[in-house]
């Protein structure tokens, strides 16, 4: 694992009760559960699927032949996990996201280039209201040049006989399998994740293998650090109702928001469920820290601290005694330097916290993925909720399809 945990202060901050409920979790149990839950979906099931990994490399290969850059077009699940991932390439400018149904940025993206511009529309259903009426108006802007757009768009979706299925069959574009049995914010290391990943120039086989087998590993290990985090979440839910997930760097502002979704519709339900929150440093230090430190005991703090240490631009000696404590070093010094000394000062006030450290690299951030997803399915084993579901929203969602028919609201 290239991520290391410090936990002390978490542990220090449990009050006797959360501490008995802590305690009182059956690890043995809980594995089991975990591993029914991670065989009921193909998490990372593609790492061993050569065939299907070339299938997607292949397919971007030939978005890459045709443009100098991708826009995926989908919401939630559909593309939160490939923004997370292609954050990392060399250059995360060749893949761009269409995310919400704003019409200025619509518009922003219709100015592209339309002959150098790819698309990938992702939509498990095929029937999300954004997704769908992006999908009708490029058709419209490709007016004229519809062969075109044929050469340059890929569909992604679970359902065929969807209406974008069914757009995509008249207007002759290519569609994708998206795995079935897979759920949305669950989708990272498959096509919805991988496809604009490799588009971006990552190497989706290592980063998959590297999930699988970081995934495997905890759970034939019985990790007992990925059980007591559980198991303490689990525990204090009730008196720390807020997660909150603080990454000291810029390229994991998507894997924050891909974090934010997985824990909030995995685990709210049935009147249970914890609010993630997220933050970026040291950004955030400037607007939140003082109520990190000196407000209500009520959150979860993970902070995430990637090692920048030597990277980035060198500082210069301008000769001002002021500025003498930045001469010679590195940018990454400087994120490094406010990064620990948050952790350490939320430490010292007794915050609730645990810190991960590590190298920031595709590989790793594969494993924190992976990690990530066993963990929201450990603390859903633990409040007895199915992590898979999201029953409760499909009801705005009508009302917004009726509402434009003309006939609700
Ligand atoms: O996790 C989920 O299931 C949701 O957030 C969906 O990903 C989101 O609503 C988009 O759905 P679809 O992929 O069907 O367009």
């Amino acid at each position: 694992m290239s991520w290391h945990w410090q936990n002390d202060a978490l542990w220090n901050s449990c009050s006797p009760s959360a501490r008995a409920r802590a305690e009182a979790v059956n690890t043995a149990a809980l594995f089991t559960r975990l591993s029914e839950l991670v065989a009921a979906q193909p998490l990372v099931a593609l790492a061993e699927d050569a065939a299907e990994l070339a299938t997607i490399r292949n397919e971007a290969q030939d978005l890459r032949q045709v443009s100098e850059r991708l826009v995926v077009v989908g919401t939630g699940g559909s593309t939160l996990g490939a923004n997370t991932l292609c954050a990392l390439a060399a250059d995360p400018s060749r893949v761009r996201f269409i995310e919400n149904c704003d019409p200025m940025t619509l518009s922003a993206f219709l100015r592209l280039e339309r002959e150098t511009t790819s698309w990938c529309i992702i939509s498990k259903s095929g029937e999300t209201l954004e997704t769908v009426a992006t999908a009708l108006a490029l058709i419209e802007h490709y007016r004229g040049l519809e062969k075109s757009l044929k050469r340059r768009l890929s569909v992604v979706t679970a359902n065929p006989e969807s209406s974008l299925g069914q757009l995509a069959q008249r207007q002759g574009w290519r569609m994708l399998n998206h795995p079935p049995a897979l759920g949305g914010r669950f989708s990272v290391f498959s096509i919805v994740g991988l496809l604009p990943a490799s588009y971006a120039g990552l190497d989706i086989e290592e980063m998959t293998s590297a999930a699988h087998r970081y995934m495997t590993t905890l759970l034939a290990a019985h990790d007992a650090g990925l059980s007591q985090h559980a198991g303490w979440i689990y525990a204090n839910i009730q008196e720390k109702p807020m997660q909150l997930l603080m990454a000291y760097a810029d390229r994991l502002r998507p894997a924050t928001q891909w974090y934010k979704q997985l824990w909030a519709e995995s685990l709210g339900k049935d009147g249970k469920g914890g609010t993630p929150v997220t933050a970026i440093g040291a950004i955030d230090q400037h607007s939140q820290l003082q109520l990190y430190l000196d407000g209500p005991r009520d959150k979860l703090l993970t902070l995430w601290l990637p090692d920048m240490r030597g990277e980035g631009a060198s500082l210069p000696n301008v000769g001002i005694p002021g500025l003498s404590y930045l001469a010679g070093k590195r940018m990454g010094e400087v994120m490094h330097a406010t990064a620990e000394a948050t952790a350490a000062t939320l430490a010292k006030a007794g915050a609730p916290l645990r810190v991960l450290r590590g190298a920031l690299t595709p590989v790793s951030l594969a494993e924190f993925l992976a990690r990530q997803m066993l963990e929201t399915l450990a603390v859903a084993s633990l409040l007895g909720v199915d992590p898979y579901s999201q029953p409760a929203v499909e009801e705005g969602k009508k009302l917004a399809r009726a509402t434009l028919a003309g006939v609700g609201a």
